[in-house]
């Protein structure tokens, strides 16, 4: 059975379609086909999705969410109970949730196979990752798709024809990105090609709930004199409990004041609960926030400012756009949505919160993803948003970053390359290739920035003097948009090798 799966920041959707062409969603608890993508591990035990958001009441310590922005963190890790879970864990074990409700739904179904998304920034890294989680989770990968594309496939039948552009500008919890995408075909659209796309990793949602909770924080702080947010101070549970609560608040306040489009007033008691000033409190322990939208905006001004930047992109500017499509949970934002309509007064713009069902504006990218699944003849172009490298040394020693694919190359299953590295040392018999993501001068180390992404070892090289031993490496991507990589040592045909570069 084919699937979509949107593996989002702060929600997970699966959707398929069935046979009379329309798409289902997989149901998970209560009948919601949201899975909010988190975990906590609680007294040994694995809750994933809503019971783990339950349990994260009592115990804060043992939850993680948002994990997905930490996918490009070779480090990152959270430590609970004795155990240690990175990213991809979490990833691992959400899409296990995944995996045996579908099991449970289809339980004549030996093996789902996905197309899952990813957000257009996902460096080579975190896209391999991805794949992995779905690999260990017992789910057959058909392809990685990025987040704009899908977007553009759920909305195409009823909106698009080949030969216009779409402007993606899609916002969800802890990513942005924005692509354009011109669409192809005789028949309908089967072809879609990726003119311009960016984004950014770490900008979502949740940054917009942190500077709400930022304003709660400070005015508990004015009224109690305690800091919340003094990571030096040992807390007892319930105050993590508060800080939580206080977290799920912001966001409630945020959908409230998008919703109203005015100031909002809520009542939260609870946090009194911690106050040392309870006994000599002025106001009867009543914890009441009011927030004017303005005072809203002003206290999101640099996220807001990022956003407006990265939507009127100059690489997008220079085409002609026939249609926007605003995706994401924060389409439901009125304010970047009156800057989009502004902006592109000329364009039509669809925006995903329109949809009158509750719970369709979120599903757009798993359609789009269940779409594809299920549809061989689609053909994607997608754009390389991150320079790919090597860093090498010239024969003075200096340090380079040698280009392996330049960010803008067009990347489908027939993208391939090759460069051939020598040997600056003498007679030894291994080549290290360390792989980097990077933006900036790769002549110029002061003017770079990069991330390393994987690394391998050819060994077992024919020992020779400097400059004669020649590895051609061939960087190639696979039909589920997952690079790999393989190299030859040029002066024995005999030694080539599919390397599986560390991530
Ligand atoms: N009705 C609403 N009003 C305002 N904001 C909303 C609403 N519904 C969802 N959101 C916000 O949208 C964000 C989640 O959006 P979405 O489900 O598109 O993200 P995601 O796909 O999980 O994340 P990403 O695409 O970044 O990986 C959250 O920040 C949430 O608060
Ligand atoms: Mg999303």
């Amino acid at each position: 059975m084919n699937i979509g799966i949107d593996l989002g920041t702060t929600n997970t959707i699966v959707g398929w379609m069935n046979i009379f062409g329309n798409i289902e969603f997989l149901k998970f608890e209560g009948d919601s086909i949201i899975l909010p993508s988190c975990i906590c591990y609680d007294r040994g035990k694995m809750l994933v999705g809503s019971p783990a958001l339950e349990a994260a009441k009592s115990n804060p310590a043992g939850f993680i969410s948002t994990s997905k922005i930490f996918m490009d963190d070779k480090i990152k890790s959270w430590d609970i109970d004795g155990k240690r879970f990175k990213a991809e864990d979490v990833a691992f074990e959400i899409l296990k949730k995944v995996k045996n409700t579908l099991s449970e739904k289809f339980p004549d179904v030996k093996k789902f196979k996905a197309v899952v998304t990813v957000p257009a920034k996902f460096g080579e890294d975190q896209i391999k990752r991805t794949a992995a989680a779905v690999k260990r989770a017992g789910i057959s990968l058909i392809e990685i798709l990025k987040e704009p594309v899908a977007a553009v496939l759920a909305y195409n039948d009823d909106n698009f024809k080949a030969g216009e552009k779409v402007y993606v500008i899609d916002i969800g919890g802890g990513t942005m990105d924005v692509a354009l995408i011109e669409l192809e075909g005789n028949n309908g659209v089967t072809g879609f090609n990726v003119l311009a796309a960016d984004g950014i990793r770490h900008l979502g949602g949740n940054d917009f709930d942190g500077r709400i909770s930022k304003i709660i924080f400070e005015q508990f702080r004015s009224c109690s004199g305690q800091n919340l947010t003094d990571s030096s101070t040992v807390w007892g549970a319930s105050r993590k409990q508060i800080k939580h609560k206080i977290e799920k608040i912001s966001e409630y306040v945020k959908k409230e004041l998008y919703q109203k489009n005015s100031d909002v007033t809520i009542n939260a008691d609870e946090v009194c609960s911690i106050c040392e000033k309870k006994n000599v409190c002025q106001s009867d322990c009543k914890f009441q926030l009011d927030l004017s939208f303005n005072e809203y905006l002003s206290a999101c001004d640099d996220l807001y400012k990022w956003v407006k930047e990265l939507i009127s992109n100059d690489s997008i500017n220079e085409y002609n756009i026939d249609h926007i499509l605003f995706v994401g949970g924060m389409s439901n934002d009125p304010y970047i949505r009156q800057y989009i309509e502004d902006t592109y007064s000329d364009s039509d713009v669809i925006c995903a919160a329109d949809m009158t069902d509750n719970e369709k504006y979120l599903t757009a990218i798993a359609r789009g993803a269940a779409i594809k699944a299920c549809d061989e003849n689609i053909h994607v172009v997608n754009k390389l948003l991150n320079s790919l490298g090597i860093i090498c040394r010239n024969e003075k020693g200096k340090m380079y970053m040698d280009t392996i694919i330049a960010a803008g190359a067009d990347i489908d299953e027939n993208f391939e390359t090759h460069h051939t590295y020598t040997n600056n040392g003498r007679f030894e018999t291994e080549m290290r290739f360390e792989i980097y993501e990077y933006s900036g001068d790769p002549n110029d180390f002061s003017n770079i920035s990069y991330r390393k992404i994987g690394e391998f070892i050819f060994n077992d090289i024919i020992p020779m003097d400097r400059g004669e031993q020649r590895i051609e490496t061939i960087f190639r991507f696979d039909k589920k948009g997952i690079m790999t990589v393989s190299a030859e040592d040029l002066n024995d045909h005999n030694r080539s090798v599919e390397v599986s570069f560390e991530v």
